[in-house]
Formats: C-alpha cells, sequence, structure tokens
C-alpha cells in the first residue's frame, strides 16, 4: 500500500525548502531566491540556488535539482519513504507507518537489530571467560574498561558457530546472519561464524546504529584486520569509523587517521576529535561528510610512505569541499597509537598545535624530492615551490613561504615571487579561459540548447517543457490545455510528467514538486526542475500557452503527413478538436 497523497502533499506543503535547505547549507538571498555553495558537488563559487516561490533547488554547475524531498533522499542517501520520514519528524507529523510496503525497510531494520545483537553479544564475551585473551589483549594496548565500553568493543570467540548459536537463539535466521555479514556459507551448505577469535570494533553511524563490525586478530596472524563486507545497511565509503562521537566535539577539528586504533587511542587521550576511515582510501562521499560537521581536517596518518601517499590523495579531495586541511606528521613512531603511547598526550596536543597546514607539508614534500645540493635540482625545486605559492590567495602567505624557501635555497625571494606571479598569471589565464567559454554559453540559453539534442522533435519539446513550466507556476492556466492528451507529446519523459500533473489538476490537487516525487522518475524530476528554473512570464500566460499548444499540435500534423493513413488519423484527429 501507498503513502496516502493527501499525506504527503501536507508533508511537502508544511516543509519549506528554504528550510530545509538551510540546516545543510548556509544561504544567502539574492533576488528573490537564495544561493549557496552546492552540496552535490565540490566548489567554491555559489552556482546551487534554492527558489522559495518555485519551491526548488537547482545547481546550474552539477545540474541536479528537485524538491524538498528529492533534497532529503539525496542528501541523506535516503529511499523516498525514509527521506519522507525524516521530514515528517521535522515538521511534527505523525507519519502512516501502517500504510506503507516497506519490505526493504524491514529487511534493514533487521538487519540493524541483528548487529545491535551481536555487538551485545561480542560485548559480554569480553568480560566472559572466553574472551579472557581478547580482554588481556586490548589492556596490553593500554586501553582502559571505560574506553572499551564507550566504544563497545567485543570478544569474538575461537568458535565456528557461536555467534550463529547465539543469535538464531534470539529469532534471527541463518540467511540474516548471511545478509548481515557476520555468518559465512560453508561448503556443505551450512554457515559458519565470520569473526573467530578476533577483537571486535563495532562500527557506529550518524544515528546510532551499528552497522558493520572489524575485527582484530590476537597476535601477528592474517589478515590483521578482519571487516563486515558491505551489506544493506553498510558502506565502507560512506561511513567515518567514531564519527557519531567526533561530530559532537568542542575541539574545533576532525583528526583523521588511517586505524581503529589510532582513534580510539587518541580518544582515551582525551582527543575527542578523531575518526578513521575503515580499511579503505579517503573518497570524496568521506571529505563532503566531514565538511558538514566540522570546518578543519587534521590529517593523522601513518608515519610510513603509504600513509605519505594516502595523505597527498585526501588532501585535494578534503579541499575541495572547502575544508581547511592540516597535515600533522608523527615522529619517532608509525602511527598515532604507538606515539600516544611513546610520548603521552601532552606531546601530541603540542604536534597538533603545530601541525602543519598543507603549505608547508607540501613544501616539505617536495624539499625531499629534490637534493638541493645540486644545482640543476635547486632550480626545479624552486620552480615546482613557486608553483605552489601561485595557488596560494593570500599574498602575505606568499611572501612568507617565499621567505622560506629562499633561506632554503638561497635564491632570492624577490626572483622567488617574479616566478610565483608568472605561474599565477597563467593559471589565472588558464582559468579565465575557462571561464570565458563558460560565460560564451551562458546557463539560461546554452543548455536547453544542449538538452535539446536529446529530443527528437526539439521545437515541440521546447513548447512541450512551456506547457509543464505554465502549469506547474499557474495551475489555472489547465483550462488551455484541456482536451490535450499526453500521448500527444513527442517526448516521452515530458508527456510522462504532464500526465501525472494532469491527473492531480484532474482531482483537483496542488502542484508543487516536492509532491511529485514519488511518482516522477529521479531523471524526471531533475528534468522538470530544470525547466522550472527557467524564466517564464506569467503575463501573457494565456497567450503563451496557446502559442505553446499550437506548436505542439502543429508538430502533430507535420508527424502525421508522413504517415500512411495520414487520412483516416486526421479524421480522427479533426473529431477530436471539434469536440
Ligand atoms: N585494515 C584492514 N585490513 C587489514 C589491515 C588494515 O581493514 N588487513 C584497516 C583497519 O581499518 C586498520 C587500518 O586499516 O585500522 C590501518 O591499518 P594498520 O595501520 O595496519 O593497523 P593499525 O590501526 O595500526 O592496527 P594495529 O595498531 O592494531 O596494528
Ligand atoms: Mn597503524
Amino acid at each position: 500500500m501507498a503513502i496516502p497523497s493527501e499525506f504527503i502533499d501536507e508533508l511537502v506543503a508544511r516543509s519549506d525548502i528554504v528550510d530545509v535547505v538551510s540546516d545543510y547549507v548556509s544561504l544567502s538571498p539574492k533576488g528573490g531566491s537564495y544561493w549557496g555553495l552546492c552540496p552535490f558537488h565540490g566548489e567554491k563559487t555559489a552556482s546551487f540556488h534554492v527558489l522559495p516561490d518555485r519551491q526548488l533547488y537547482h545547481c546550474f554547475g552539477c545540474g541536479k535539482g528537485g524538491g524538498v524531498v528529492s533534497f532529503v533522499m539525496e542528501l541523506e542517501n535516503l529511499p523516498y519513504p525514509d527521506a519522507l520520514r525524516m521530514l515528517a519528524k521535522r515538521a511534527g507529523m505523525e507519519f502512516p507507518e501502517g500504510n506503507l510496503d516497506d519490505s526493504g525497510r524491514r529487511r534493514r531494520a533487521r538487519l540493524l537489530a541483528l548487529n545491535k545483537e551481536a555487538a551485545r553479544y561480542f560485548h559480554s564475551q569480553l568480560h566472559a571467560p572466553a574472551g579472557r585473551e581478547g580482554l588481556e589483549y586490548l589492556r596490553g594496548r593500554g586501553l582502559s574498561k571505560g574506553i572499551m565500553t564507550r566504544f563497545g568493543l567485543g570478544f569474538a570467540p575461537e568458535s565456528w558457530d557461536s555467534l550463529t548459536k547465539a543469535m538464531t537463539a534470539k529469532g534471527f535466521t541463518k540467511g540474516e546472519l548471511l545478509e548481515a555479514g557476520l555468518a559465512v556459507s560453508g561448503k556443505k551448505g551450512g554457515v559458519y561464524d565470520r569473526f573467530r577469535n578476533r577483537v571486535m570494533f563495532p562500527i557506529i553511524d550518524l544515528r546510532g546504529e551499528v552497522i558493520g563490525f572489524g575485527g582484530r586478530v590476537l597476535g601477528d596472524g592474517t589478515p590483521k584486520y578482519l571487516n563486515s563486507p558491505d551489506t544493506p545497511v553498510f558502506n565502507k565509503s560512506r561511513n567515518l569509523f567514531a564519527l557519531n562521537l567526533a561530530k559532537t566535539t568542542k575541539l574545533g577539528r576532525i583528526v583523521l587517521t588511517e586505524g581503529y586504533m589510532d582513534t580510539i587511542s587518541l580518544y582515551q587521550a582525551g582527543f575527542d576529535c578523531a575518526v578513521a576511515s575503515l580499511g579503505t582510501s579517503l573518497t570524496a562521499d568521506h571529505a563532503k561528510l566531514l565538511s558538514r560537521f566540522t570546518k578543519e581536517v587534521v590529517i593523522c596518518y601513518d608515519a610510513d610512505n603509504a600513509g605519505v601517499q594516502a595523505a597527498n590523495r585526501a588532501i585535494p579531495m578534503l579541499e575541495k569541499t572547502g575544508l581547511k586541511v592540516r597535515v600533522l606528521r608523527v615522529s619517532g613512531a608509525k602511527d598515532p597509537d604507538e606515539f600516544l603511547r611513546k610520548y603521552g598526550p601532552d606531546a601530541f596536543a603540542r604536534l597538533l598545535d603545530q601541525s602543519e597546514n598543507h603549505v608547508e607539508y607540501s613544501l616539505g614534500q617536495l624539499q625531499n624530492k629534490y637534493d638541493l645540493k645540486d644545482l640543476d635540482q635547486k632550480v626545479a625545486f624552486a620552480k615546482e615551490a613557486s608553483e605552489l605559492l601561485a595557488k596560494l590567495n593570500s599574498p602575505v602567505e606568499q611572501e612568507i613561504y617565499a621567505g622560506q624557501i629562499a633561506e632554503l635555497t638561497g635564491i632570492g625571494k624577490d626572483a622567488l615571487l617574479r616566478e610565483t606571479r608568472q605561474s599565477r598569471n597563467q593559471r589565472m589565464r588558464t582559468a579565465r579561459k575557462k571561464e570565458s567559454r563558460k560565460a560564451m554559453t551562458p546557463v539560461m540559453q546554452v543548455q536547453p540548447k544542449a538538452r535539446d539534442m536529446r529530443y527528437e522533435n526539439p521545437r515541440a519539446a521546447r513548447a512541450e517543457e512551456g506547457i509543464l513550466r505554465l502549469l506547474m507556476l499557474d495551475s489555472s492556466l489547465w483550462k488551455e490545455v484541456q482536451g490535450l492528451e499526453p500521448g500527444q507529446f513527442t517526448s516521452p519523459h515530458l508527456g510522462r510528467i504532464y500526465e501525472v500533473l494532469r491527473r492531480r489538476l484532474l482531482e483537483g490537487q496542488p502542484l508543487q514538486v516536492g509532491m511529485l516525487e514519488g511518482e516522477l522518475s529521479r531523471e524526471e524530476v531533475e528534468l522538470l526542475t530544470r525547466l522550472m528554473a527557467e524564466p517564464e512570464s506569467l503575463e501573457n500566460g494565456k497567450k503563451a500557452m496557446a502559442d505553446y499548444r499550437a506548436i505542439l499540435e502543429g508538430a502533430q500534423w507535420k508527424d502525421l503527413r508522413e504517415d500512411s493513413d495520414l487520412l483516416a488519423v486526421r479524421d480522427r484527429l479533426l473529431q477530436k478538436k471539434t469536440i
């Protein structure tokens, strides 16, 4: 059964899109609409805007667009009914749960319940005789009982079926254990526990749900860590370990580490701002996620070469989202965990305060690449360093770093700054060329043309778009297109949208993008918002509507003339027209 459309309509009417978007994006008003940095792609100048009168959002940069429901779906990565649920909670409306065929949601809820039970089980085992070795292992790594509890750490006993038995006793099926990645199917059709004889790290999402696990061997066995596979509730590239805790830190930044143990040790030492990526390199989704909770990220990876490489990859990704990026390199230890054990929290706090902004870090990296005693290499270093400085927007910063490079190389600061200016001018020229290419193709005029390429009959499609736009803006114009059938639209997508609009108009329901998003595909929603974001004057709405209709019907005549049953079809059409 579907969610009642009256409920959806009221929910959308009560969820003002400017309010909802403002929960995530900082918007400033400009000429009747609101502008901000697009949350769906990295950008530094705003091309994302929200139109309050049309209740839609749209980004000229990446083309994403829609109403309030699809905004929540896209941003929170939720399926349609869950986005409605979230909006309902926000608006203080009760969600009509009874009506829903939500087998997908129920399945997810079962897996989350199973994960939670499994986490409880592992935690209880840590303090049971079967978990003695696990507890000793964690103690040996310096963890207090309090921190083990805070992170819900646990132990998977050395057994093929202890978890499976405990969970099936609680009513979970073997199928569910498999789906949650907690069990693996054996050769003879049975299932066995995936995690055995490992200390367990539950991975908890922003809503406090246990979505997966990492399990570490007690000694030197392999694999060192075994993680849950991706499941319907777990996606490594979209979640970060401990972000559920770090998101409320008062320390003003988030420290990004490579490992579970690094993060946990940092907490124990009082740095409640650490997170770890889950055995994968940082993704754009991770970066976006972090930028929702902090303004500054301190990358604190392992001291080895792999850590350095990973930091180099992470920097631009984080910067793209507008985050301030610093890099902290531990020395005298292989990773932050070991550093804390060896030198203590105060030493780490000092490192954190001195952590280099990424310019210093990148300069350090460059310096390692060249042998500055060699003249040629020194020149190459100075050139590359100047290119780096050219990327800085602040002349003061350029000045300071040029001074440092001058000291390092013995090359005059002025020469370095000249080189920097040249490199900057070059960059500006390239950027300007790109911009002017963009400017020559102003969004409003050319985008439709580019889009027209997809239409079989661009002229008619423009008229069809006009009809939809006018209907969305002023539904009283509906009278002007009475009798027009969806099948008369030359574009199937536009025809589909028209069909949905027509049905709602016939039933006297209001029209707002947010109210249509359950019935239209993502592509259709984006098509509709894009055409709605275009200017349209309502002054001559009636006349415009009549013109659009005439074009559409003219296009049909043209089609029909090529039809072999021309006369018969034309007669039918004529009859229809006179009714
Ligand atoms: N990792 C993994 N699978 C492995 C090894 C590592 O998924 N076989 C992931 C884990 O998330 C781990 C992170 O990569 O936390 C960092 O790996 P590593 O530096 O080797 O582990 P540490 O965190 O230092 O773990 P420990 O201190 O327990 O040795
Ligand atoms: Mn490590």
